[in-house]
This record gives C-alpha cells, structure tokens and sequence, in this order.
C-alpha cells in the first residue's frame, strides 16, 4: 500500500481527482535514449542489470532529471520467466531470443511457479532500494508483462510479425493455451501482489502485443486471464493501469477486462477514446514516441494536441503512446515534462 505523505500527482489523476497540472511520465523513460545509462551499460549485459537491485535502483532514479511525475521500476517483462524455467537471451540489436520455446503441454507442464521472494528476490530489492531513495516525494511504478504478450513470446521464441504460431496453437489446441494463460496468470498475479506488498505505489500491465488480435478472440481466449489478474488486485488499494498497443477496436473489453487506467498509444484520438471508455477509468497516453525526434516547435503541436484532446478532464496522465525510442534526444524528454505541466495548468485556452 501507498506510503506517500501527500499525494502526488500521478495518483491524484489515477484517481480522476483534480488537480493543479497533468502529470507525466514516459514508458521506457530509462534506457538507451540517455547517457548515463549507455554509461553503466557498458560494464554489464541488460539481464544483469535488472538482477542487481543496485544498478536497478540507480537507474531507475536517472530520468527523474527530466521532472516526471512517476519512476517505473527498472527491469523487463520477460525477467519473470527465468524462474519458471525459461532460457532467455537478449541478443545484440535483435531483441529477445528464448532458447526453450512453448509449443507443447508438456512444456507447458515444465513451468514452474516460484514465488517472487524465491525466484525474483533482486526485483523486490530494488523495489525496497528505490523507495528508501525516493523518500515518499515521486510515486514507483511496478510492472508485469500481459499472459497474451507473455505467450507470444513464449511461443514465438521471441519478437513477431504475424504472431503464426501464436494465433494458431490457440485456435487448434485451446487446451494448452488455456493451461499455458492459467499458468501465466498465476505468475503475474503474485509478482504483482508482491511487488505491491514491497512497496510500489501502481502496477502497470503490459499487453503490448494484444492488438494482433480480433475482438472475439480477445473476448475468448485473453479477457478472462488478464480479468483474474485484475481482480485479484483490485482490493490491493492502488491504481492498476492497462496497457496495449493497436488496442482501438479492444478498447471496451480491456476495460472490462480491468484496470483503473487504461493505457491508449497513439493511433487513436485520446478524446474519443475516452468517450467510448466512459467516465469510470482515467486515460494514460498518448503521444507518439516519433514526435519526440521532430522539432521542437513540431513536438510541442504533438503535446498540445494530446492535452486539447484530453480537455483538462480529471484523470489524464501524460504519457508516450508505446516506449521512448533510443534515438531520443534527452533533451527532448525535459521538455516534454515542462510543456505539458505549463501547458495543462492553463488549457482552458487549448483548441479541442
Ligand atoms: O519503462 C521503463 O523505463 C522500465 C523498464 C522496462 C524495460 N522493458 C526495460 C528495457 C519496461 C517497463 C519494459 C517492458 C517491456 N519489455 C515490454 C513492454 C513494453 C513495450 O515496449 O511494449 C516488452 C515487450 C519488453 C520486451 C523487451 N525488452 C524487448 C522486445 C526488448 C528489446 C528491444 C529493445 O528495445 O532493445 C527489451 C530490452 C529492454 N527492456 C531494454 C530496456 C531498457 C533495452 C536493453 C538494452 O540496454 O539493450
């Protein structure tokens, strides 16, 4: 449960209270797009560096520099899946590579389900690290990857197009994709509760994935895993956030799916968005991370237009639409924050 002595304004507007200004942060808000973490990359492998509660720590703390209104804790979606018995490599400009794919029961039989103190005990540290560091002034976000996005890297031994053996083992064998979406489910669920119980002040879920899919099959084969992960939390007494991308036609079963705040990316129009979401949630987004590497005078229409669109509505929480490319200026990153603090403190003025 939330420490915090008063409450910032991340989680005011997770809570559709009103306040001064919007707040913002940015999905991989930590990474390559920043020197200082180049820096200590350089010494040691990404893996490493989410399994030292130390490095994690630091790193987690390095974009507070630009002012944003949330840390999100350091680490990856797929670190989880190490002590389930999962071989995981992430391989030089290629993105992650799993040695030991699902493809079958029996490889579904094989995961194992540790609890987060046994078999993420460096996740929880950090966690304990970065709360001493952060002294109750910025809130922590923690994080899980989605069961569907989860899968499919589980059963696509890493990134894809087409999602082909993904999508075809759950419509030929819905037997083991739905033993496989238990397990997974279970798993997220507790990493989450623990990472609540150690002190983080929301969670985040990432179904980064889930846009490949049609609205029936979603309905079908996701909704109901990613709904037990969300109930499961919703007495935890803090914001749940649910994220996707190309989530436009998904939108109203996500959020029946669960999730106090639903994460849009940048492919819809935030306003009408939240219309057809409807009063009960807060909307995170949703600007697109390209605009980022435009000019500033370029950028700054971006940021303008998500907040017209926003409409100082309680409940918007600025964000990037999908994770901050690593050809990002920093410095854009900065003004971004100042932008939409100055601009949202008086955007009455802002054209819809
Ligand atoms: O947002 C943050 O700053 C917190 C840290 C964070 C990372 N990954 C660090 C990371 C978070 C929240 C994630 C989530 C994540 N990881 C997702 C969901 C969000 C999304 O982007 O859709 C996914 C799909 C992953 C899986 C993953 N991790 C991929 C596909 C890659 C390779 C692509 C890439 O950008 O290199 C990673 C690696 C990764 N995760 C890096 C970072 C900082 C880069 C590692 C490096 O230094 O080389």
């Amino acid at each position: 449960m939330s420490q915090l002595p008063e409450k910032p304004r991340f989680l005011k507007a997770c809570a559709r209270e009103p306040l001064d200004c919007t707040p913002v942060w940015f999905m991989r808000q930590a990474g390559r797009y920043m020197p200082e973490y180049m820096k200590i990359r350089e010494k040691h492998n990404f893996l490493k560096m989410c399994c030292l509660p130390d490095i994690a720590c630091e790193v987690t703390l390095q974009p507070l520099v630009h002012g944003v209104d949330a840390a999100i804790l350091f680490s990856d979606i797929l670190l989880p899946l190490l002590p389930m018995g999962i071989k995981l490599e992430f391989a030089k400009g290629e993105g992650p590579h799993i040695l030991n794919p699902v493809r079958e029961q029996a490889d579904v039989d094989r995961l194992q389900l540790v609890p987060s103190a046994e078999g993420l005990p460096f996740v929880l540290e950090a966690i304990h690290l970065i709360r001493k560091e952060l002294s109750g002034k910025t809130p922590l976000i923690g994080f899980a990857g989605a069961p569907f996005t989860l899968a499919s890297y589980l059963i696509e031994g890493g990134a894809s197009k087409s999602y082909i053996r993904t999508k075809c083992l759950m419509l030929e064998r819905p037997d083991i994709w739905k033993a496989l979406m238990e397990k997974l489910s279970d798993a997220v669920l507790e990493l989450l509760s623990a990472q609540i119980r150690a002190g983080v002040d929301a969670v985040q879920l990432f179904d980064s994935w889930v846009g490949c899919l049609n609205p029936s099959d979603y309905a079908e084969f996701v909704e109901p895993y990613s709904r037990k992960i969300f109930s499961g939390l919703a007495n935890e007494g803090v914001p749940l956030i649910h994220f996707g991308t190309g989530t436009a036609a998904l939108l109203p079963l996500m959020r029946d799916a669960g999730g106090t705040v639903i994460g849009l990316d940048w492919r819809v129009n935030l306003g009408e968005a939240w219309r057809a979401l409807g009063d009960g949630v807060a909307v995170q987004g949703n600007l697109d991370p390209v605009f980022l590497l435009a000019s500033p005078p370029a950028l700054k229409r971006g940021v303008e237009r998500v907040l017209a669109q926003a409409a100082g509505r309680p409940g918007h929480v600025f964000n990037v639409g999908h994770g901050i490319l690593p050809e990002t200026p920093p410095d854009q990153v900065k003004r971004v924050v100042e932008w939409v603090h100055a601009l949202s403190a008086k955007n009455s003025v802002l054209e819809r």
